[in-house]
């Protein structure tokens, strides 16, 4: 455990303590349990006004969140309901064939715990099903069809969440997903475009078309999209729990299709996957707690590398270039780390000790020259290419205070554009985040060592960053999608929550990413940054480039003054829904 005072109050990293910082780490708990963290009870005591707020990226899966909080439900009840309803009606983003991972604040015990519902490798992962003849890569291979899914984690991941931390059945909590598909919905124009972006892909497989572009057709948004089989595989999983899915009828589906496709998995592949419980990343910034994933993600790894590099900085009392040349060198010393250092915590051994420590920070920061950026060439180097826009994130707290806070995924838009036979599900192409053929990027641009080459039974490394945060008056819970983004934009709406604004201002915040390489420093096109900055910046040698907007971040924040709970949704979606309501 290492801790230190800095002019934002204490900056305190944890992940498993080394033993001989225990004792030292257990009289620190309890000071920060009397002090500061004493807001978590506060929180509770202050749910008194029963009103909840969620925000998702569609307002159907919103309305399902409320709509199973006012049977009874609890945040992991409505997270469940979100997360399956965003199934049917964003499948571009997440799904049943996909995975999440979850931190989850539990009010009645003050406890924060973390979900890894990541997909893994089946057994048979070759790295040569991911080249082509002549030794190359096959980005083919790693972004469609059946090589390209791992054994999904969705399914086992909500199941073992309903049932330690849910208050209703999953036949309760899927009923608002399962009607969505039977009844049928107005796809979003999201949807209807990423068919048409992956139109060629889906046409190889019949059961994609099918249920895609059914009867052969592009749906439209002025249409009825309906999905059947997806209700089915859904009331599977709601009568028998993770048995409905990855074992019996629905298992067999899946293994016969993928199979059939020249995919590899088999059925002991998809009995032997466990969702994982694991203890949260947190640390402190700033007076604030901040919880985060953990290994399967870098994203908490590079978050708290990042904050603990800024630390001591006062930002506040910095020019805006200056403050934003501090920002993109975290990012870059944080990024560098991540492509050299993580995977699946069962699997590698990672020096998170380390990474995590503020003396680690330390060194870091007095790497950063103050007047000019750093040169990623300067630094042990990997290469990386622009990163895209996927996933899905929502935030929720209900009326008694607890809180999830959950990232789902299939990867890129529509994952791998396969889905599995009969069962309607739309598998992800989760194993392109695997570092498939050593020292080559993923889509996006990332590359890892071989902590994060592909194993058989092996998760792969994710960006994905839900995380809460907790300060003495206010909590945000907050994450975003958007591939190798989603960590500095969480990192960028951490500040501004800090900084005071509310849950709409942080989703509108224009954002700024560095990852390391490409070594450039991209700024989301209309930010309000002056030409003199960019000057600034320039002067300094940054490369500047005018990007497309990114993201699509959503946020409640609980002002525990006013008792006032927010939700936004990102408005560069114009899909999304965040919203309060008082549950009866
Ligand atoms: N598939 C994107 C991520 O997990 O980071």
């Amino acid at each position: 455990m290492i801790e230190r005072n800095t002019p934002h109050g204490d900056a305190v990293t944890t992940c498993r303590p080394p033993a001989h910082g225990r004792l030292r780490w257990h009289g620190i708990l309890l000071a920060l349990a009397i002090g500061s963290f004493g807001m978590l009870a506060h929180a509770q005591d202050t749910a008194a006004d029963k009103t909840a707020a969620v925000a998702s990226a569609n307002a159907l899966a919103t309305e399902a969140g409320f709509e199973v909080l006012a049977r009874g439900g609890n945040a992991v009840d409505a997270a469940i309901a979100v997360g399956a309803s965003l199934s049917v009606v964003q499948p571009e983003a997440s799904g049943m064939g996909g995975g999440f991972l979850a931190v989850i604040h539990d009010a009645a015990t003050g406890k924060d715990t973390f979900i890894d519902a990541r997909e893994m490798a089946p057994q048979a992962v070759s790295e040569k099903d991911y080249l082509k003849a002549d030794g190359t890569p096959n980005r083919d291979t790693s972004l469609n069809g059946p090589l390209a899914a791992g054994i999904p984690g969705f399914p086992a991941g909500i199941a073992y969440m309903a049932g330690k931390y849910g208050k209703l059945p999953l036949a309760v909590s899927l009923s608002p997903a399962i009607r969505l598909a039977e009844e049928g919905f107005h796809p979003s124009g999201a949807l209807v475009r990423s068919i048409g972006h992956k139109a060629d892909v889906l046409r190889r497989y019949p059961a994609s078309s099918g249920k895609f572009m059914p009867g052969g057709k592009m749906p439209q948004e002025t249409g009825i999209f309906r999905d059947p089989n997806q209700a089915k595989t859904l009331k599977a999983l709601a009568e028998k729990g993770a048995d409905g899915f990855y074992k019996g009828a629905v298992a067999k589906e899946l293994v016969k299709s993928v199979r059939a496709a020249g995919g590899t998995w088999t059925l002991a592949d998809l009995a032997s996957y466990r969702a994982k419980e694991r203890q949260p990343i947190e640390l402190t910034y700033a007076g604030y707690k901040i919880v985060t994933a953990p290994p399967p993600s870098s994203g908490g790894v590079a978050l708290a590398e990042m904050l603990n590099i800024l630390a001591p900085i006062d930002l506040k009392s910095m020019d805006e270039a200056h403050r934003i040349h501090y920002l993109v060198e975290a990012m870059r010393r944080a990024f560098r780390d991540h492509n050299e250092y993580l995977g699946d915590p069962d699997f590698v051994k990672m020096p998170l000790d380390m990474l995590l420590s503020p003396y680690y920070a330390d060194g870091l920061r007095q790497s950063i020259l103050p007047d000019q950026a750093t040169k990623s060439a300067w630094l042990p180097s990997v290469h990386a290419k622009d990163p895209g826009m996927h996933t899905t994130h929502y935030s929720i707290i209900d009326k008694d205070g607890n809180m999830v806070s959950m990232t789902a995924t299939v990867n890129t838009t529509l994952g791998s554009s396969f889905v599995a036979g009969k069962t309607g599900i739309l598998l992800n192409n989760e194993m392109d985040d695997f570092a498939l053929v050593s020292g080559q990027p993923n889509a996006f641009g990332l590359i890892g060592g071989s902590a994060n080459a592909p194993v058989g039974g092996k998760r792969m490394l994710s960006s994905m960053t839900p995380s809460i945060v907790v300060g003495k008056d206010r909590l945000a819970v907050i994450g975003s999608p958007g591939g190798s983004t989603i960590i500095t934009q969480v990192f960028e709406g951490i500040l501004a929550f800090i900084d005071g604004k509310n849950a709409g201002e942080i989703t509108a915040q224009k954002r700024i990413h560095h990852q390391f390489l490409p070594d450039r420093v991209d700024i989301e096109k209309g930010s309000d940054i002056p030409a003199d900055v960019l000057a600034k910046l320039k002067a300094m040698g940054y490369e500047i480039n005018d990007k497309e907007s990114w993201g699509n971040m959503n946020v409640v924040v609980w002002d525990k003054t006013t008792n006032t709970k927010t939700a936004a949704s990102d408005p560069r979606n114009p899909n999304g829904l965040g919203k309060v309501e008082t549950i009866h």
